[in-house]
Protein backbone atom coordinates (compact mmCIF):
# COMPACT_ATOMS: atom_id res chain seq x y z
CA UNK A 1 0.00 0.00 0.00
CA UNK A 2 1.20 3.48 -0.23
CA UNK A 3 1.63 5.84 3.23
CA UNK A 4 3.38 8.52 4.45
CA UNK A 5 6.82 7.11 5.54
CA UNK A 6 8.51 9.41 8.21
CA UNK A 7 12.45 8.90 7.91
CA UNK A 8 13.95 11.51 9.97
CA UNK A 9 13.71 15.02 10.64
CA UNK A 10 12.19 16.98 7.53
CA UNK A 11 12.04 14.36 5.88
CA UNK A 12 8.81 12.64 5.10
CA UNK A 13 7.79 10.26 1.80
CA UNK A 14 5.08 8.72 0.27
CA UNK A 15 5.95 5.09 -0.53
CA UNK A 16 5.06 1.79 -1.43
CA UNK A 17 5.04 -0.60 2.44
CA UNK A 18 3.16 -3.91 3.24
CA UNK A 19 -0.44 -3.88 4.13
CA UNK A 20 -1.41 -3.85 7.78
CA UNK A 21 -2.66 -7.05 9.39
CA UNK A 22 -5.06 -7.78 11.96
CA UNK A 23 -2.48 -8.66 15.37
CA UNK A 24 -4.97 -8.43 17.80
CA UNK A 25 -9.03 -9.98 18.12
CA UNK A 26 -10.34 -6.31 18.42
CA UNK A 27 -8.07 -4.97 15.78
CA UNK A 28 -10.18 -3.74 12.75
CA UNK A 29 -7.97 -2.76 9.58
CA UNK A 30 -9.69 0.31 7.92
CA UNK A 31 -9.75 1.59 4.27
CA UNK A 32 -9.02 5.40 4.79
CA UNK A 33 -11.05 7.85 2.68
CA UNK A 34 -9.41 11.33 4.30
CA UNK A 35 -6.82 11.76 6.68
CA UNK A 36 -5.17 15.58 7.63
CA UNK A 37 -1.95 16.55 9.10
CA UNK A 38 -2.07 18.40 12.52
CA UNK A 39 0.46 20.77 13.92
CA UNK A 40 1.45 17.95 16.30
CA UNK A 41 2.88 16.15 13.25
CA UNK A 42 5.08 18.76 12.99
CA UNK A 43 6.28 18.28 16.54
CA UNK A 44 7.72 15.02 14.49
CA UNK A 45 8.73 16.40 11.55
CA UNK A 46 10.69 19.38 13.26
CA UNK A 47 12.34 16.64 15.53
CA UNK A 48 10.96 18.40 18.69
CA UNK A 49 9.38 15.20 19.75
CA UNK A 50 12.05 12.28 18.93
CA UNK A 51 11.51 9.17 16.47
CA UNK A 52 14.49 7.25 15.30
CA UNK A 53 12.58 4.09 13.34
CA UNK A 54 10.60 4.60 10.41
CA UNK A 55 7.10 5.34 10.79
CA UNK A 56 3.67 6.24 9.12
CA UNK A 57 2.49 9.28 10.34
CA UNK A 58 -0.79 10.60 10.47
CA UNK A 59 -3.52 10.60 13.66
CA UNK A 60 -6.40 11.90 12.11
CA UNK A 61 -8.42 9.75 9.18
CA UNK A 62 -11.68 8.00 8.64
CA UNK A 63 -12.63 5.55 6.20
CA UNK A 64 -14.43 2.11 5.70
CA UNK A 65 -13.89 -0.87 7.67
CA UNK A 66 -12.22 -3.83 5.32
CA UNK A 67 -11.46 -6.37 7.78
CA UNK A 68 -12.30 -7.38 11.57
CA UNK A 69 -10.81 -9.25 13.87
CA UNK A 70 -12.72 -11.86 15.73
CA UNK A 71 -13.38 -10.10 19.04
CA UNK A 72 -14.76 -7.06 17.19
CA UNK A 73 -18.38 -6.32 18.00
CA UNK A 74 -19.12 -3.17 17.28
CA UNK A 75 -17.91 -2.95 13.74
CA UNK A 76 -18.60 -4.81 10.34
CA UNK A 77 -16.71 -4.60 7.01
CA UNK A 78 -18.14 -1.40 5.07
CA UNK A 79 -19.19 0.70 8.10
CA UNK A 80 -17.70 4.23 7.74
CA UNK A 81 -16.32 5.51 10.82
CA UNK A 82 -14.12 8.34 12.28
CA UNK A 83 -11.45 7.18 15.39
CA UNK A 84 -10.36 8.88 18.16
CA UNK A 85 -6.30 9.87 17.78
CA UNK A 86 -5.90 8.43 21.16
CA UNK A 87 -5.34 4.38 20.92
CA UNK A 88 -6.82 3.52 24.42
CA UNK A 89 -8.80 -0.02 25.99
CA UNK A 90 -12.03 1.60 27.26
CA UNK A 91 -11.77 -0.73 31.04
CA UNK A 92 -8.84 0.46 32.62
CA UNK A 93 -8.71 2.89 35.55
CA UNK A 94 -8.37 5.93 33.32
CA UNK A 95 -10.21 5.02 30.42
CA UNK A 96 -13.24 4.12 33.42
CA UNK A 97 -12.82 8.12 34.25
CA UNK A 98 -12.82 9.33 30.49
CA UNK A 99 -9.05 10.00 30.52
CA UNK A 100 -8.25 7.77 26.67
CA UNK A 101 -5.16 9.45 26.74
CA UNK A 102 -3.89 8.08 29.80
CA UNK A 103 -4.84 4.37 29.33
CA UNK A 104 -2.47 2.05 31.22
CA UNK A 105 -2.91 -0.81 28.15
CA UNK A 106 -2.20 0.73 24.94
CA UNK A 107 1.69 1.91 25.50
CA UNK A 108 2.89 -0.92 27.87
CA UNK A 109 6.72 -0.41 26.90
CA UNK A 110 6.77 3.93 27.80
CA UNK A 111 3.78 4.07 30.71
CA UNK A 112 4.43 5.04 33.91
CA UNK A 113 3.31 7.96 36.65
CA UNK A 114 5.99 10.07 36.15
CA UNK A 115 5.04 11.69 32.87
CA UNK A 116 8.28 12.23 31.20
CA UNK A 117 9.15 12.68 27.41
CA UNK A 118 11.07 9.59 27.04
CA UNK A 119 9.51 7.30 29.36
CA UNK A 120 6.92 7.14 31.84
CA UNK A 121 4.24 8.45 29.54
CA UNK A 122 0.42 8.26 29.35
CA UNK A 123 -1.39 5.75 26.34
CA UNK A 124 -0.64 5.77 22.77
CA UNK A 125 -1.30 7.82 20.04
CA UNK A 126 -1.66 6.62 16.14
CA UNK A 127 1.61 7.41 14.40
CA UNK A 128 2.74 9.21 17.25
CA UNK A 129 6.22 7.56 17.67
CA UNK A 130 7.79 4.40 19.55
CA UNK A 131 7.35 6.87 22.58
CA UNK A 132 3.51 6.70 22.27
CA UNK A 133 3.16 2.89 21.71
CA UNK A 134 5.25 2.93 17.97
CA UNK A 135 1.82 2.09 16.09
CA UNK A 136 1.93 3.11 12.74
CA UNK A 137 -0.66 5.87 11.31
CA UNK A 138 -3.95 6.56 9.13
CA UNK A 139 -1.43 9.02 6.72
CA UNK A 140 -2.24 5.85 4.55
CA UNK A 141 -4.08 3.44 2.29
CA UNK A 142 -4.93 1.32 5.02
CA UNK A 143 -4.08 1.29 9.01
CA UNK A 144 -5.22 -1.53 11.33
CA UNK A 145 -7.13 0.10 14.14
CA UNK A 146 -6.44 -1.45 17.69
CA UNK A 147 -9.72 -1.92 20.45
CA UNK A 148 -12.13 -1.18 17.71
CA UNK A 149 -14.88 -1.37 20.34
CA UNK A 150 -14.05 1.49 21.95
CA UNK A 151 -12.59 4.34 19.52
CA UNK A 152 -13.81 4.16 15.92
CA UNK A 153 -17.42 5.71 15.78
CA UNK A 154 -20.35 5.21 12.98
CA UNK A 155 -20.78 8.22 10.58
CA UNK A 156 -24.20 9.07 8.44
CA UNK A 157 -23.42 9.06 4.90
CA UNK A 158 -25.41 12.60 5.40
CA UNK A 159 -22.01 13.79 6.28
CA UNK A 160 -19.51 14.23 3.50
CA UNK A 161 -15.73 13.25 4.77
CA UNK A 162 -14.69 17.06 5.08
CA UNK A 163 -17.32 17.42 7.57
CA UNK A 164 -16.65 14.81 9.94
CA UNK A 165 -12.91 14.33 9.90
CA UNK A 166 -12.11 16.79 12.21
CA UNK A 167 -13.83 15.04 15.24
CA UNK A 168 -11.10 12.61 15.16
CA UNK A 169 -8.63 15.35 16.86
CA UNK A 170 -9.48 19.11 16.67
CA UNK A 171 -12.37 20.12 17.02
CA UNK A 172 -12.67 17.66 20.33
CA UNK A 173 -9.70 19.54 20.91
CA UNK A 174 -10.66 23.12 20.81
CA UNK A 175 -13.50 21.37 22.93
CA UNK A 176 -11.68 20.06 25.71
CA UNK A 177 -9.75 23.27 25.85
CA UNK A 178 -13.18 25.44 26.40
CA UNK A 179 -14.40 22.50 28.44
CA UNK A 180 -12.07 22.34 31.16
CA UNK A 181 -12.32 26.15 31.71
CA UNK A 182 -16.25 25.19 32.99
CA UNK A 183 -18.19 28.53 31.29
CA UNK A 184 -20.87 29.76 33.17
CA UNK A 185 -21.98 32.15 30.24
CA UNK A 186 -20.86 35.26 28.90
CA UNK A 187 -17.10 35.41 29.61
CA UNK A 188 -14.15 36.75 27.31
CA UNK A 189 -12.76 34.25 25.79
CA UNK A 190 -8.90 34.56 24.72
CA UNK A 191 -7.49 32.16 22.09
CA UNK A 192 -4.10 32.35 21.75
CA UNK A 193 -3.12 30.58 18.50
CA UNK A 194 -5.74 30.92 15.27
CA UNK A 195 -4.19 27.38 13.29
CA UNK A 196 -6.74 24.06 13.31
CA UNK A 197 -6.49 23.85 16.99
CA UNK A 198 -7.46 27.61 17.49
CA UNK A 199 -10.14 27.81 15.50
CA UNK A 200 -11.85 24.83 16.33
CA UNK A 201 -11.77 26.29 20.19
CA UNK A 202 -13.40 29.40 18.65
CA UNK A 203 -16.06 27.11 17.70
CA UNK A 204 -16.22 25.51 21.03
CA UNK A 205 -16.06 28.81 22.46
CA UNK A 206 -19.27 30.22 21.14
CA UNK A 207 -21.17 27.01 21.58
CA UNK A 208 -20.64 26.94 25.26
CA UNK A 209 -22.12 30.54 25.85
CA UNK A 210 -18.48 32.57 25.95
CA UNK A 211 -19.52 36.36 25.58
CA UNK A 212 -17.01 37.48 23.91
CA UNK A 213 -14.24 35.56 22.00
CA UNK A 214 -10.80 37.09 20.65
CA UNK A 215 -8.40 35.49 18.55
CA UNK A 216 -4.70 36.08 18.87
CA UNK A 217 -2.10 34.96 16.07
CA UNK A 218 0.60 36.47 14.24
CA UNK A 219 -0.30 35.53 10.44
CA UNK A 220 -3.04 37.85 9.10
CA UNK A 221 -4.19 34.93 6.62
CA UNK A 222 -5.13 32.90 9.74
CA UNK A 223 -6.93 35.87 11.75
CA UNK A 224 -8.88 36.75 8.79
CA UNK A 225 -10.27 32.88 8.53
CA UNK A 226 -10.93 33.93 12.37
CA UNK A 227 -13.24 36.57 11.44
CA UNK A 228 -14.59 35.10 8.19
CA UNK A 229 -15.64 31.91 10.03
CA UNK A 230 -15.99 32.19 13.27
CA UNK A 231 -17.17 36.12 13.98
CA UNK A 232 -14.21 36.65 16.27
CA UNK A 233 -12.04 39.56 17.51
CA UNK A 234 -8.61 39.49 16.61
CA UNK A 235 -5.09 40.62 17.34
CA UNK A 236 -1.55 40.89 15.28
CA UNK A 237 0.96 40.01 18.38
CA UNK A 238 3.29 40.28 15.60
CA UNK A 239 1.74 43.90 15.26
CA UNK A 240 0.61 45.12 18.76
CA UNK A 241 1.62 43.95 22.78
CA UNK A 242 -1.34 41.46 22.95
CA UNK A 243 -1.71 41.35 26.88
CA UNK A 244 -2.43 45.08 27.19
CA UNK A 245 -4.93 45.14 24.48
CA UNK A 246 -6.58 42.22 26.28
CA UNK A 247 -6.37 44.41 29.05
CA UNK A 248 -7.81 47.11 27.29
CA UNK A 249 -10.43 45.16 25.81
CA UNK A 250 -11.45 43.83 29.39
CA UNK A 251 -11.50 47.08 31.64
CA UNK A 252 -8.11 46.48 32.69
CA UNK A 253 -8.46 43.03 34.11
CA UNK A 254 -7.96 40.65 31.51
CA UNK A 255 -9.80 38.06 29.80
CA UNK A 256 -12.29 34.84 32.23
CA UNK A 257 -10.39 32.22 29.97
CA UNK A 258 -7.30 32.38 28.26
CA UNK A 259 -6.45 28.74 25.60
CA UNK A 260 -3.11 28.13 24.96
CA UNK A 261 -3.79 26.34 21.69
CA UNK A 262 0.03 27.18 20.31
CA UNK A 263 2.41 25.52 22.04
CA UNK A 264 6.23 24.79 22.23
CA UNK A 265 6.58 25.75 18.51
CA UNK A 266 5.59 29.44 18.93
CA UNK A 267 7.76 31.87 16.93
CA UNK A 268 10.99 32.41 18.54
CA UNK A 269 13.62 35.30 18.73
CA UNK A 270 17.16 34.55 18.39
CA UNK A 271 17.83 34.79 21.78
CA UNK A 272 15.07 32.37 23.11
CA UNK A 273 16.79 29.47 20.90
CA UNK A 274 20.23 30.14 22.62
CA UNK A 275 18.53 29.89 25.94
CA UNK A 276 16.56 26.54 25.01
CA UNK A 277 20.09 25.12 23.89
CA UNK A 278 21.99 26.11 26.90
CA UNK A 279 18.74 24.80 28.93
CA UNK A 280 17.93 21.37 26.98
CA UNK A 281 14.79 23.24 26.42
CA UNK A 282 12.48 22.22 23.16
CA UNK A 283 11.02 25.55 21.69
CA UNK A 284 9.40 28.27 23.98
CA UNK A 285 6.74 28.42 26.90
CA UNK A 286 6.09 32.25 25.50
CA UNK A 287 2.51 31.44 24.26
CA UNK A 288 1.87 30.06 27.78
CA UNK A 289 3.38 32.93 29.67
CA UNK A 290 1.08 35.25 27.65
CA UNK A 291 -1.87 33.66 28.85
CA UNK A 292 -1.20 33.72 32.17
CA UNK A 293 0.21 37.47 31.83
CA UNK A 294 -3.33 38.21 29.76
CA UNK A 295 -5.84 36.07 31.93
CA UNK A 296 -7.64 37.80 34.90
CA UNK A 297 -7.29 37.12 38.62
CA UNK A 298 -8.92 34.00 39.75
CA UNK A 299 -9.45 33.36 35.73
CA UNK A 300 -9.07 30.22 34.23
CA UNK A 301 -5.82 28.78 31.61
CA UNK A 302 -6.14 25.72 29.50
CA UNK A 303 -3.69 24.10 27.51
CA UNK A 304 -3.88 22.30 24.56
CA UNK A 305 -0.91 23.46 22.89
CA UNK A 306 1.75 20.76 23.30
CA UNK A 307 4.83 20.70 25.29
CA UNK A 308 7.25 18.26 25.35
CA UNK A 309 10.11 19.22 28.32
CA UNK A 310 10.75 21.03 31.82
CA UNK A 311 11.40 24.82 31.52
CA UNK A 312 12.81 26.64 33.87
CA UNK A 313 11.82 30.35 35.13
CA UNK A 314 8.04 28.98 34.44
CA UNK A 315 5.94 32.04 36.25
CA UNK A 316 4.60 30.28 39.40
CA UNK A 317 4.50 33.49 41.28
CA UNK A 318 1.87 34.65 38.98
CA UNK A 319 -0.23 31.88 39.24
CA UNK A 320 -0.01 32.01 42.93
CA UNK A 321 -0.30 35.65 43.21
CA UNK A 322 -3.09 35.76 40.31
CA UNK A 323 -4.75 32.46 41.76
CA UNK A 324 -4.69 30.85 38.73
CA UNK A 325 -7.04 27.44 37.50
CA UNK A 326 -5.13 25.94 34.67
CA UNK A 327 -5.67 22.21 32.82
CA UNK A 328 -3.36 20.81 30.06
CA UNK A 329 -3.06 17.86 28.07
CA UNK A 330 -4.27 15.47 25.32
CA UNK A 331 -7.89 15.66 24.69
CA UNK A 332 -9.76 12.66 25.57
CA UNK A 333 -11.62 12.35 22.01
CA UNK A 334 -13.58 9.33 23.44
CA UNK A 335 -15.20 11.48 26.28
CA UNK A 336 -16.46 13.93 23.63
CA UNK A 337 -17.20 12.59 20.60
CA UNK A 338 -20.81 10.98 20.35
CA UNK A 339 -22.00 14.89 21.68
CA UNK A 340 -19.72 16.42 18.90
CA UNK A 341 -21.11 14.28 16.37
CA UNK A 342 -24.81 14.96 17.63
CA UNK A 343 -23.61 18.64 17.56
CA UNK A 344 -22.33 18.53 13.71
CA UNK A 345 -25.64 16.87 12.55
CA UNK A 346 -27.35 18.83 13.92
CA UNK A 347 -25.63 21.75 11.77
CA UNK A 348 -24.62 23.75 14.61
CA UNK A 349 -21.38 24.15 14.09
CA UNK A 350 -19.58 23.55 10.93
CA UNK A 351 -16.24 22.06 10.51
CA UNK A 352 -15.03 22.66 7.67
CA UNK A 353 -14.91 26.19 6.67
CA UNK A 354 -11.43 26.06 7.63
CA UNK A 355 -10.09 23.41 5.19
CA UNK A 356 -7.76 25.09 2.71
CA UNK A 357 -6.16 21.87 0.76
CA UNK A 358 -6.86 18.77 -0.15
CA UNK A 359 -4.62 16.79 -2.36
CA UNK A 360 -3.51 13.44 -2.96
CA UNK A 361 -1.57 10.90 -0.46
CA UNK A 362 1.32 10.83 -3.08
CA UNK A 363 1.48 14.37 -2.79
CA UNK A 364 2.12 14.30 1.32
CA UNK A 365 6.04 15.60 0.98
CA UNK A 366 4.59 18.97 -0.35
CA UNK A 367 1.36 18.88 1.78
CA UNK A 368 3.94 19.00 5.02
CA UNK A 369 5.75 21.70 3.58
CA UNK A 370 2.68 24.54 2.99
CA UNK A 371 1.28 23.55 6.32
CA UNK A 372 4.91 24.16 7.97
CA UNK A 373 5.74 27.20 6.07
CA UNK A 374 2.31 28.63 5.91
CA UNK A 375 2.65 28.86 2.45
CA UNK A 376 0.01 29.42 -0.14
CA UNK A 377 -2.39 30.64 2.91
CA UNK A 378 -2.59 27.12 4.33
CA UNK A 379 -4.47 26.20 7.40
CA UNK A 380 -5.54 23.18 7.07
CA UNK A 381 -4.66 19.84 4.59
CA UNK A 382 -6.94 16.62 3.97
CA UNK A 383 -5.04 13.94 2.04
CA UNK A 384 -6.64 11.57 -0.13
CA UNK A 385 -5.30 8.52 -0.70
CA UNK A 386 -7.64 7.03 -3.45
CA UNK A 387 -6.86 10.61 -5.25
N1 LIG B 1 -3.77 18.63 23.25
C1 LIG B 1 -4.13 17.93 22.20
O1 LIG B 1 -4.81 16.90 22.31
C2 LIG B 1 -3.75 18.43 20.84
C3 LIG B 1 -4.40 17.96 19.69
C4 LIG B 1 -4.07 18.53 18.45
C5 LIG B 1 -3.07 19.50 18.39
N2 LIG B 1 -2.46 19.90 19.53
C6 LIG B 1 -1.43 20.96 19.54
O2 LIG B 1 -2.09 22.22 19.35
C7 LIG B 1 -1.13 23.14 18.82
C8 LIG B 1 -1.74 23.84 17.61
O3 LIG B 1 -2.00 22.90 16.58
P1 LIG B 1 -2.42 23.41 15.13
O4 LIG B 1 -2.72 22.21 14.30
O5 LIG B 1 -3.43 24.47 15.23
O6 LIG B 1 -0.99 23.99 14.66
P2 LIG B 1 -0.50 25.20 13.74
O7 LIG B 1 0.98 25.16 13.79
O8 LIG B 1 -1.17 25.19 12.41
O9 LIG B 1 -1.04 26.50 14.49
C9 LIG B 1 -0.31 27.20 15.45
C10 LIG B 1 -0.67 28.68 15.30
O10 LIG B 1 0.01 29.40 16.31
C11 LIG B 1 0.42 30.63 15.76
N3 LIG B 1 1.48 31.22 16.59
C12 LIG B 1 2.81 30.99 16.58
N4 LIG B 1 3.42 31.75 17.49
C13 LIG B 1 2.46 32.49 18.09
C14 LIG B 1 2.46 33.47 19.12
N5 LIG B 1 3.60 33.85 19.72
N6 LIG B 1 1.27 34.04 19.49
C15 LIG B 1 0.11 33.68 18.89
N7 LIG B 1 0.05 32.74 17.92
C16 LIG B 1 1.21 32.16 17.53
C17 LIG B 1 0.86 30.25 14.35
O11 LIG B 1 0.93 31.38 13.49
C18 LIG B 1 -0.22 29.26 13.96
O12 LIG B 1 -1.30 29.87 13.30
C19 LIG B 1 0.12 22.31 18.51
O13 LIG B 1 1.03 22.40 19.58
C20 LIG B 1 -0.41 20.91 18.44
O14 LIG B 1 0.56 19.94 18.71
C21 LIG B 1 -2.77 19.37 20.73
ZN1 LIG C 1 -3.63 16.18 15.89
ZN1 LIG D 1 -7.45 1.98 28.96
Amino acid sequence: MKAAVFHKPGDIRAENIEDPIIEHAEDVILKVTSTAICGSDLHILDGFIPQVKDMVMGHEFMGIVEETGLGVTKLRKGDRVVVPFPIACGHCFFCAQGLSPACEHSNPEKYGPEGNILDNKGGALFGYTDLYGGYNGGQAEYVRVPYANFGPRKISDALTDEQSLFLTDIFPTGWSAIDWAKLKGGETVAIFGSGPVGLMAQKAAWLKGAGRVIAVDILDYRLARAKSANNVEIINAHQVDAIEVIREMTGGRGADVCVDAVGLEADRTFLDKVKATINFEKGTISVLEACIRAVRRGGTVTVVGVYGTPFDNFPVHRIFDKGLIMQFGQAPVQKYIDELIGIVESGKVVLNDILTHTLPLSEVTHAYDIFKKKEDNCIKVILKPGM
